[in-house]
């Protein structure tokens, strides 16, 4: 009897000691874990490592991206707009625009301009009839553009009659330059700019409009250059 309780008693024992050995089993799924633990849900020094790297990689692209913003507002500060009837005013806009790195719009009428149409010989022509009315208003053809990120606003046109062109009118009457510079400039064959800048201010009433100028229809982008440092 009593040796058949000894063997039961050893049997409870060696039964007892193979739980321990469970128990390293259990550490070998806590190691296994420790492996999940990496790819699954990062420990509080991971996430803040990760967080860091993220951090860095936001900074750097805002580091990247900011100067683009900046250098692509000041590339949209400078306007030059124009009207052409043939040509050489809108090559010297073009020109204008390299230098100073701005946007082109050109007014483009409703109705275009024909060569009989610009017979100033013609006292009867469609321009000799324009321009002997302060009233007449041609209407623009353009879409409308908005002013609101622009600055400065060059705004050219070829001399008629000693004047701009009463499309010009129909521009400056058409927008309002409150807080922008203003620079008018023209081509002839021979004219002056007269005061057909002061009378294009006069009717936009808005803007500070420096005194224009007639510049040469083959004007280099040095010269120019040289002129847009005088109004600086
Ligand atoms: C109807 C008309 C009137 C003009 N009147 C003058 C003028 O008074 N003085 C002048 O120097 N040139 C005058 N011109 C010449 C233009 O101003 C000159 O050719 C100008 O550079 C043309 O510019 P565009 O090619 O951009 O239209 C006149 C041209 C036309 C068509």
């Amino acid at each position: 009897m009593k040796k058949a309780a000894l063997t039961i008693l050893s049997f409870f024992c060696i039964f007892a000691m193979s739980g321990c050995g469970n128990s390293q089993t259990g550490s070998d799924i806590d190691s296994e874990n420790s492996v999940q633990d990496t790819t699954a849900e990062p420990t509080k020094s991971e996430k803040t490592t990760a967080g860091n790297s993220d951090i860095i990689s936001e900074s750097e692209s805002v580091a990247v991206s900011e100067p683009e913003e900046e250098s692509s507002s000041t590339e949209t500060e400078t306007l030059v707009v124009y009207f052409s009837a043939t040509g050489t005013t809108k090559g010297v806009a073009e020109r204008i625009a390299s230098v100073t790195n701005a946007d082109l719009y050109e007014i483009i009428p409703a109705e275009p301009y024909s060569s009989d149409d610009l017979d100033w010989h013609d006292s009867n022509s469609r321009t000799s009839i324009e321009m002997n009315d302060i009233n007449v208003r041609p209407e623009i053809a353009s879409e409308s553009i908005s002013l609101d990120s622009y600055s400065t606003v060059f705004i050219g046109y070829p001399i008629w009659w000693g004047e701009a062109p009463r499309i010009m009118s129909t521009f400056v009457e058409s927008y309002d330059f409150s807080d922008k510079t203003v620079v008018p400039f023209c081509t002839s064959g021979g004219s002056g700019i007269g005061r057909s800048g002061d009378n294009l201010k006069d009717l936009a009433n808005s803007g500070n409009w420096l005194s224009g100028e007639r510049l040469d229809a083959g004007i280099s982008e040095n010269k120019i250059q040289d002129w847009i440092n005088e109004l600086n």
